[in-house]
């Protein structure tokens, strides 16, 4: 059970019905890196005064250390938080985990030529949290966030990655997919698919293989599951201390 410390709510962004990023301001969490999730709770009406009721789920930070604390979250329609989230208000409080934890970072992960930042859904978080940092910068010589999501509209940060586009061109590629509809800018499919077909490579420019990529993948674990099955014809593994390979991953269910 984390140590809470109670927050309060100073920004809701709606992307749209349903999705949307929190601020929160409070200066009781510990330092973390980038990548790395916080708990959030709240107490079930009634039980204001008993720890041991909060309700509370992990999520990856979206900004860094230092910042205000950035969350983008769905709602699952039937969840027993994400209900409760979606109806918090400007200047509402909220219980968040003193310390946060995790190993989906860039300190753990291996160094390579291109690193491939690959997320559906709310999974971009955390790959938000490490571009505000210099560290992918300054560590690796081409980036390219690949994010895929059902419809047009699910797809959120656009504007802070075409940026970093602009920003730096050459180095960094934003691809973003959809699956239910087409439109203009994104691809059409399910993500391990386009890697496969070679879609998604040709849309960035960079190659992806395992002597020049480092992959981390975060969201749905079954895009997670297939991607490492498809990775793995070519040659690429998961990344641990002991047995070095390409691949990081943080599943959200
Ligand atoms: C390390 C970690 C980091 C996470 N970071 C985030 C984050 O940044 N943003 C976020 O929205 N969620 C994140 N999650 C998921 C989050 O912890 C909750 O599971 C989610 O918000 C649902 O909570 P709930 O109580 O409403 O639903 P529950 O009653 O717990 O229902 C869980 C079910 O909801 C679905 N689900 C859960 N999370 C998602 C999701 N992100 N997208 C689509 N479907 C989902 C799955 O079907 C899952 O079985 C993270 C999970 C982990 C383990
Ligand atoms: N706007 C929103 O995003 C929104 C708003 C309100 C509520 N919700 C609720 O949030 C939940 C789902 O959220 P979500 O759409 O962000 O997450 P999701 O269901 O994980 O879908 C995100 C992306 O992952 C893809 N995907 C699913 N399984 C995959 C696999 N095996 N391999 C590769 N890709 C795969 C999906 O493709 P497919 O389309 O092919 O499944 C979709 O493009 C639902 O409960 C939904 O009702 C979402």
């Amino acid at each position: 059970m984390p140590k809470w410390c109670t927050a309060t709510v100073v920004d809701k962004k709606i992307w749209t019905e349903g999705l949307f990023t929190l601020r929160i301001a409070t200066d009781e969490v510990q330092p973390f890196l980038s990548g790395q999730f916080l708990h959030l709770g709240l107490f079930p009406q009634g039980h204001e005064e008993d720890d041991s009721k909060i309700i509370n789920r992990p999520y990856s930070v979206a900004s860094p250390h230092g910042q205000e604390l950035e969350f983008f979250i769905v709602l699952v329609d039937d969840g027993e938080l994400t209900p409760h989230l979606w109806k918090l208000k400007n200047g509402d409080a909220i219980l968040v985990g003193q310390k946060a934890a995790g190993s989906f970072t860039l300190k753990k992960s291996p160094p390579s030529e291109v690193l491939w930042l690959v997320a559906t859904g709310t999974g971009l978080a955390p790959y938000i949290a490490m571009l505000r940092t210099n560290e992918p910068w300054e560590n690796y010589d081409k980036i390219c966030v690949v994010h895929g999501v059902r419809q047009f509209s699910d797809l959120a940060y656009t504007e802070e990655l075409s940026a970093l586009e602009s920003q730096h061109p050459g180095k960094f590629k934003m691809i973003q997919s959809l699956t239910r509809e087409e439109a203009n800018g994104t691809l059409k499919g399910r993500i391990p698919g386009l890697f496969e077909n070679g879609e998604i490579e040709s849309a960035s420019g960079f190659q992806c293989r395992s002597d020049n990529s480092t992959v981390m993948l975060c969201g749905n674990p079954a895009m997670l599951d297939t991607m490492e099955e498809v990775l793995g014809k070519r040659e690429m593994k998961r990344h641990r201390s002991k047995s070095p390979g390409q691949i990081v991953l943080e599943r959200y269910w």
